[in-house]
């Protein structure tokens, strides 16, 4: 049921403050400095000791496996490589022994995940799922895994799923880099108490959802977007140019901020709104010299800033803030405004935001 809202899609975007924390309930404990993953129990030497982490997925989901590679590879040490399944089920892929498989899919039946791995796991790779739909075919193909509790998801547009697959990888990334020793005590417990408060800064961005809106009133003519970030959040400017594409059927291109003189800086005029996710964490200064070259080329500039940011705040067009958070979470904030300003802007344009043209919740065909 939609309850007060008019869709489903933003009804399940205001649910995330809710969705995240029931993912992690009975997971995190984060006052005890505790983190468990019940469903990969028996799998947790061999996720220690994985040599290779291979993440298959598609489309959103593949968007939180590539924040998954960044966050496996800092805190577990661990090789990590992402990839479509479509692409990885027709070639001729090397599987090692030690080799762990996570396939990611909020419907458990996306038909090229499943086929990809059932080939995995022909090939003696271990396979975890992490799924939102309980019983669906990834699961049950799959060695062990974990739900991501979401609740069902009916808006074509993932939000609420993404969210808690994210917080699901964050759980098992903690839980192992803990195993394997490979994070600073320190930093372990500074980061599960921010993750433990993830929720409530859920909820900050979403009580000021009226700026995305506002600023989906003002670019709603655009032809064209481009969505620029670096680090964990380049796969963020990925799923937020994704929404925009799928929900009010804009062309948006997502890119790392530093591609961008590599073409698509071609593309910039006084028209081109360039949406930055320039929140301060390592590549801060890299991503405003990357703004200035925008603006240089009067290009305008949306910017998602850490809250009390100044030096973007007078740079860009406009900027929304975001609580701040340690640099590997905010991914579970930052794309908080882009499902917003992708809801309002096909919302604004007519379209058919629970269900847009051409496409289905789960891709069960090839
Ligand atoms: O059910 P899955 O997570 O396997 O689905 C994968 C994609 O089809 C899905 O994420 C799709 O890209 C969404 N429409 C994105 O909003």
């Amino acid at each position: 049921e939609k309850g007060n809202f008019e869709h489903y899609m933003l009804k399940e975007i205001f649910e995330q403050p809710t969705t995240i924390f029931d993912c992690m309930r009975g997971r995190l404990m984060a006052n005890k400095g505790l983190v468990k993953v019940g469903g990969i129990r028996e799998y947790v030497d061999q996720l220690a000791n994985a040599k290779r982490i291979i993440i298959i997925a598609c489309g959103t989901s593949l968007h939180a496996g590539m924040v998954a590679k960044y966050l496996f590879e800092e805190v577990c040490r661990v090789t990590v490589e992402v990839e479509y399944a479509s692409e990885f089920r027709y070639r001729n892929p090397v599987i090692r022994d030690g080799d762990v498989v996570i396939a990611i899919s909020q419907s458990g039946e996306t038909a090229d995940t499943l086929v990809a791995i059932e080939k995995a796991k022909e090939m003696g790779a271990i396979i975890l799922g992490i799924c939102n739909v309980v019983g669906s075919s990834i699961p049950r193909t799959s060695h062990a895994g974990a739900y991501t509790h979401a609740g069902a998801e009916i808006g074509v547009a993932s939000t609420k799923a993404f969210t808690a697959q994210l917080t699901v990888l964050y759980l098992i990334a903690l839980q192992i880099a803990k195993e394997k020793g490979t994070m600073e005590n320190e930093r372990f417990r500074r980061i599960l108490n921010e993750l433990d408060s993830i929720p409530k800064k859920v909820q900050k961005i979403l009580d000021n959802s009226y700026i995305a809106q506002s600023l989906a009133s003002l670019y709603l003519d655009a032809k064209s977007m481009i969505y620029l970030g670096r680090g964990y959040n380049f796969p963020i400017a990925l799923e937020g140019a994704l929404k925009m594409k799928e929900i009010s059927y804009i062309h948006a291109e997502g890119y790392p901020a530093a591609e961008m003189k590599h073409g698509p800086i071609a593309l910039i005029d006084d028209e081109m709104p360039v949406m930055f996710i320039a929140t301060k964490d390592a590549t801060y200064e890299k991503i405003v010299s990357n703004i200035q070259e925008v603006k240089a080329r009067k290009g305008k500039v949306i910017a998602i800033v850490t809250e009390g940011d100044d030096a973007v705040k007078n740079l860009a067009d406009h900027v929304i803030e975001i609580p701040e958070v340690d640099e590997i979470l905010t991914p579970l904030l930052s794309v908080i405004p882009l499902q917003l300003f992708a809801y309002y802007t096909g919302v604004l344009r007519g379209c058919n935001v629970d269900q847009p043209r051409n496409l289905a919740k789960s891709v069960t065909v090839e």
